[in-house]
């Protein structure tokens, strides 16, 4: 499979000299008092950003933040502007309000060497997430070349992602390679055996991608409130817990899809939650009727992460616990202890909820690649591309 198969890549063909529009993912999380709360994803696409000054380039920047409904100021991306440029002190960024504003038309005119530009969040738009193409063509005539490097973001066909390189040369950018070359790692020269976890609350949301994942995986570690929706699809009665009744039946058919294709699947053994306002461990064979699972017990940790240690790759989306609690953390950072101990796997790692669990461990460069992808690695894993690689795949 050549996933870069007839895509220009910055890394080897930059444009130089132009007017470049750089498609970037800030959509990073912002907390109540309005701070951000991990600048990863800025601080991942500032190699693409100094490639392109160093090309002499001028930059005019698109991110998407949150889901807006209209204008909203708590989703502008003044706090992300104020971020990048602490990172990049050399430079001017400027963000802009409206560019179909005459100011903003001004602004964009005028764009001296010095400046980058930060357009502001572009769901402002409603236009973006209809994949308008006479938008897309606005955006499109601000410049002379496109650069995708917004990994979490191209699983969308929104027009910033897909339609913009319909009119304008298109590039992809040096973390939209790095994702997808460590990403397509998991399909050629993976070594066996290969074990997925995958925990957080919804089934539904995971459907398609556990399925293909038992033709891809070895084994498939379940836990969070997902596995919760397994055990009682198996017979085991949950209590309290959260599950998903209408995802029973798909539960049952993604088990016997692994059985059909030799493929583990590996569910919890015993559980930790709350019992009478207690927190208590039960097996799973004797889960009391008002206890809700909130974390893997004791002997699911050992478990777990006897297969962890044993995998030589590894794939993690979703906590397996309520690890926001620190009473029931310990199975998703023992989780992530096991990957970061084993020395021989290529290790991915990957999703919004999994990255804050981990956002204050130690160890980061012990684990292969950490994707700045939640539904966008999901979906590559599942599909093989993305539309928004597609996009820029078809504009050659
Ligand atoms: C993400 O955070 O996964 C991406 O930025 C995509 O955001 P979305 O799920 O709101 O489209």
């Amino acid at each position: 499979m050549e996933f870069l198969k007839n895509i220009r890549i910055v890394s080897s063909t930059s444009p130089s000299n132009k007017r470049v529009l750089l498609r970037v993912d800030f959509n990073v999380t912002i907390s109540p008092n309005m701070k951000i709360v991990s600048d990863q994803r800025i601080i991942q696409a500032i190699p693409t950003i100094k490639l392109l000054l160093k090309n002499r380039n001028k930059i005019i920047l698109i991110s998407h933040l949150g889901r807006p409904n209209g204008r909203d100021a708590k989703l502008s991306l003044s706090n992300v502007a104020e971020r990048l440029q602490v990172f990049i002190s050399d430079y001017k960024i400027i963000l802009i309000d409206d560019f179909q504003s005459q100011l903003g038309e001004q602004k964009l005119k005028l764009q001296k060497d010095n400046e980058i530009i930060i357009l502001e969040n572009i769901r402002f738009y409603k236009e973006e997430q209809e994949n308008n193409k006479i938008f897309a063509k606005k955006l499109s005539l601000l410049a002379d070349a496109y650069v995708n490097d917004a990994f979490g973001v191209c699983h969308r066909s929104d027009a910033s992602i897909v339609s913009i390189p319909l009119f304008i040369p298109s590039f992809c950018g040096l973390l939209l390679e790095k994702e997808i070359t460590a990403i397509s790692m998991l399909f050629k020269n993976r070594s066996h055996p290969i074990t997925a976890i995958i925990g957080g609350a919804k089934i539904s949301t995971k459907i398609k991608f556990l399925s293909k994942l038992t033709t891809i995986a070895d084994k498939i570690i379940l836990g969070g409130a997902l596995a919760n929706t397994f055990l009682l699809a198996k017979g085991f009665p949950v209590g309290n817990s959260l599950i998903e009744e209408g995802s029973i039946e798909d539960a049952k058919k993604i088990m016997s899809l692994a059985e059909k294709n030799n493929t583990k699947i590996i569910l919890p053994i015993d559980a930790l939650g709350i019992d009478n306002n207690e927190v208590k461990s039960f097996t799973i064979t004797s889960i009391p009727i008002n206890f809700a699972v909130l974390d893997i017990g004791p002997q699911s940790r050992l478990l777990f992460t006897d297969n962890i240690s044993k995998a030589n790759t590894i794939i993690w989306n979703g906590p397996v616990g309520k690890c926001e609690d620190s009473s029931f953390s310990q199975g998703t950072i023992a989780i992530y202890n096991a990957i970061a101990n084993n020395n021989h796997c290529f290790s991915v790692i990957g999703g919004g909820d999994t990255l804050a669990a981990i956002s204050d461990k130690k160890y980061h460069e012990k684990i292969s690649h950490i994707s700045t992808g939640g539904g966008a690695l999901l979906a590559f894993i599942e599909n093989s591309t993305l539309p928004g690689i597609d996009a820029i795949r078809q504009n050659l």
